[in-house]
């Protein structure tokens, strides 16, 4: 590749050295240059903010406060480098509603299309969430009416809910002034949601831990995310020169055979009277009638299982922490729960809750699971809110944690909790949030033809399990936790500690 080679070899040592750095340095110099024709008027983030992974694992909202706060919020924009090549990143209102609205500009490109070769790929492939085009109208045909099924029983979330406070409560018996170390046991109770809304089985992750399918998860989350691998995607193209992508690659398939065998094992649902199927069997019988693939089958089921509970989990883990800190919260949450009067609430019941609600809304408000996302690629060149030209196939994305911390989106008080902000009474709140989603204001579930298709069940699981944690318990952060944030991927407080008081 390069003609220097014969040179190199034949000169001494300590020159063959130089040179040799000199070509390494190309070759760096090569792989991070900023492509002439990116927009002009928006600022670049110097590219060691992206590798700061590579050696602190400071916050994300730290790295967002001291380098990317500034610019976004004169800009509304920045080329950022990410995974691997420069992108345009945009936390302005009104140029996500552009980005948002226009899916046949700013079209959905996930990792089957950025970087095929990698693990993350593997995972996933192409689905629902990062198809684009023909593909993702025939997922959503199949899949919509699983993902947005009325839940008109409360019961069966109820009861998971239930399991969870009594573990927490165990758990901190054992413990003594130690704090419980929450995560496991969260996400134990977010697959058990999942399996029984979407996958139509009990895992029994709270009843039975550390089964395989659990484990795997915590792997998986913590292979997808080496900021190594994270950041030079290139390197997924040699597993056999780094072992570990070999294993990641092998975890990567046991997880999706695991799930299908579990899945083929469920109950027949013939039992529930004219309930809508679930995800699950949609799929099933789209892949027996020839609809799609046995490959499009597992990528949406396997998308289906992870994004279903990690966005809840890393949610509860944020409320763990922001309530906790914030006992006046709880107990405004406990009078409105006392207030229903009832340890059983139904759906309706959960639903007329107005601070309830606006508690769950200002958790996603200022803790977004899904922070940051560069996951759409233009189709042409085009002109983002009219300001900023973008050349064609060029990354672009957003940051919801920027757009839901402006000043000067949110006011004065964005950085603060304060759940009254949603408004007084439920019909209020809907509508504040319908305008603040299609304003971009709150895209925690992102906004217009792409937004989540989980998001009522999201709110709905939320309300259950937080009607049943505050009316049994009250918590503490334990004082000697420290909150680090995660430093990138899903934003949530690491390995957050809790000290659990049952009350009486
Ligand atoms: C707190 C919980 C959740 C959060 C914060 C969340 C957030 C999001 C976000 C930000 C997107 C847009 C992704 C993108 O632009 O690529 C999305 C899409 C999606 N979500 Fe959720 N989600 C949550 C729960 C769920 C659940 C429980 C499901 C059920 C399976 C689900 C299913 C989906 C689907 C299918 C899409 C793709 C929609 C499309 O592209 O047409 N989500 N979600
Ligand atoms: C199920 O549907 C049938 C026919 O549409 C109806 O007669 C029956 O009452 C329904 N059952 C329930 C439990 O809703
Ligand atoms: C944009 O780039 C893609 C990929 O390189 C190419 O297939 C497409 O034709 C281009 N579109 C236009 C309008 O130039």
């Amino acid at each position: 590749m390069d003609p220097n080679w014969g040179l190199i070899s034949s000169i001494t040592w300590v020159k063959g050295g130089l040179g040799l750095l000199l070509t390494v340095a190309i070759v760096i110099y090569w792989y991070i240059r900023v492509p002439g024709d990116m927009p002009k008027n928006i600022p670049k983030v110097p590219i060691y903010i992206s590798l700061i992974g590579l050696w602190s694992d400071m916050g994300q909202d730290i790295i967002y406060d001291r380098w990317l706060r500034e610019p976004l919020e004169k800009y509304g924009a920045v080329q950022i480098w990410f995974a691997g090549r420069w992108n345009v990143l945009a936390t302005r209102p009104q140029y996500l509603v552009d980005m948002f609205r226009h899916e046949d500009v700013y079209a959905k490109a996930g990792s089957q299309k950025k970087i095929p070769w990698s693990v993350i790929a593997a995972l996933v492939g192409d689905n629902i969430i990062n198809a684009h085009g023909e593909n993702w109208k025939l997922f959503t045909s199949i899949m919509k009416p699983g993902l947005q099924r009325r839940i008109t029983d409360s019961k069966p979330l109820l009861m998971k809910s239930r399991l969870f406070v009594d573990t927490l409560i165990g758990e901190q018996w054992g413990l003594g002034d130690n704090g419980v170390s929450v995560n496991p046991i969260i996400q134990r109770w977010a697959l058990s949601c999942m399996g029984l809304s979407f996958m139509g089985v009990d895992l029994k992750a709270l009843e039975r831990p550390g089964q395989r399918i659990e484990e795997l998860q915590t792997i998986i989350k913590k292979t997808l995310f080496k900021p190594l691998f994270f950041n030079f995607p290139d390197l997924d193209r040699f597993p056999y020169i780094f072992h570990q992508r070999r294993v990641a690659f092998a975890i990567m398939q046991e997880f999706g055979d695991l799930l299908c065998e579990a899945v083929k094992k469920r109950p027949t649902t013939t039992g529930e009277e004219n309930s809508t199927e679930q995800v699950v069997d949609l799929l099933d019988s789209a892949f027996k009638e020839g609809k799609i693939t046995e490959t499009q089958y597992r990528n949406n089921l396997k998308v289906t299982f992870l994004t279903a509970h990690e966005n809840a989990q890393q949610l509860l883990n944020s409320a763990f922490w922001e309530l906790g800190n914030n006992q006046a919260v709880q107990r405004k949450l406990l009078d409105e729960i006392l207030a229903m009067d009832t340890v059983e609430p139904s759906v309706d019941q959960v639903n007329s809750m107005p601070y309830l609600f606006s508690v769950v809304l200002e958790l996603l408000r200022l803790y977004p699971p899904v922070s940051q996302l560069i996951n759409r690629v233009t189709t042409q060149k085009s002109i983002l809110g009219g300001d900023i030209v973008i050349p064609n196939h060029t990354w672009v994305g957003w940051n919801a944690f920027g757009v839901h911390t402006d000043t000067q989106v949110w006011g004065p008080t964005a950085r603060d909790f304060i759940p009254e902000r949603w408004g007084q009474d439920v019909r209020t709140i809907q509508s504040v949030v319908r305008s603040k989603t299609t304003q971009c204001h709150f895209i925690a579930f992102n906004a217009h033809s792409r937004k989540c298709l989980g998001q009522g069940f999201a709110v709905l699981q939320m309300k259950i399990l937080l009607f049943e944690m505050v009316r049994r318990i009250e918590w503490t952060v334990d004082p000697t936790y420290d909150l680090k944030l995660t430093s990138g991927g899903i934003l949530a407080p690491l390995m957050l500690r809790v000290m659990i008081k049952e009350r009486t």
